[in-house]
């Protein structure tokens, strides 16, 4: 059977999107990474897949005229990669229905915290600001809204008293390399069912563990 080919997006750098090919390197996903394509054509990112052989686009906002054009060029893009699933990894961009349209339920996302609490940017800091007392990750499949979609898998971290935006993203960006690879893993494996606003796990061997808050993963 053929691979399922990844379209990753990704802004800054990139340390989910190395998560994932660490995952497929070492053959724990089964998925190919066709291209990774930024809106920064200095991110990290791109840097960083260089010496995987990875194809890369870089792709400028600032020459298309509204976000719906940008969408286009990216739909284009991943279009010509024959892109299946694209993984949105540190994508600090909202999309539009031009993309979303193009690729309905094959589009997620990863956002550090634990949805519906705390959409959009800076969330670890209005995490600690409200006094949270648990934050976390959550990958989700991406729709018209501002990180509403769909919730695919999510892992929760405590907050500490001492804790600084610093400390509590790092805690919380650890989980996110452990539950991006295992979300798309799922998909690859044809194991993610979206009834209205819920994601079945289908066959979930009790071993998995809760998978609402995947300690361990299976192997
Ligand atoms: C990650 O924490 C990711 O959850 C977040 O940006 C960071 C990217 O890190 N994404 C968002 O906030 C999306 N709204 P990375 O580039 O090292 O993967």
């Amino acid at each position: 059977m053929p691979k399922l080919r990844l379209g990753v997006l990704a802004s800054g750098s990139g340390s989910n999107l190395q998560a994932i090919i660490d995952n497929i390197e070492s053959g724990n996903l089964p998925c190919e990474i066709a291209v990774v394509i930024s809106d920064k054509p200095d991110a990290f990112a791109l840097k960083r897949v260089e010496r995987h052989g990875i194809k890369t686009e870089a792709v400028q906002s600032k020459t298309f005229q509204n976000r719906e054009g940008f969408d286009t060029e990216l739909v284009k893009i991943l279009n010509s990669y024959n892109v299946d699933l694209v993984v949105l990894a540190g994508f600090m961009r909202v999309v539009t229905g031009v993309l979303i349209s193009a690729f309905p339920m094959r589009i997620m996302n990863i956002h550090p915290a634990l949805l519906p609490s705390f959409p959009g940017l800076h969330v670890q800091e209005k995490a600690l600001e409200y006094g949270a007392k648990f934050s976390g990750c959550t990958v989700h499949f991406v729709d018209e809204g501002v990180d509403t979609g769909p919730i695919i898998i999510q892992a929760v971290v405590p907050v500490l008293d001492d804790d600084t935006e610093e400390t509590l993203s790092a805690r919380i960006l650890k989980e996110e390399h452990r539950i991006y690879p295992y979300a798309i893993r799922l998909f690859a494996e044809g194991r993610l069912e979206v009834k209205g606003r819920r994601v079945i796990v289908k066959d979930h061997p009790k071993d998995e563990g809760a998978m609402e808050n995947p300690q361990v993963l299976p192997k």
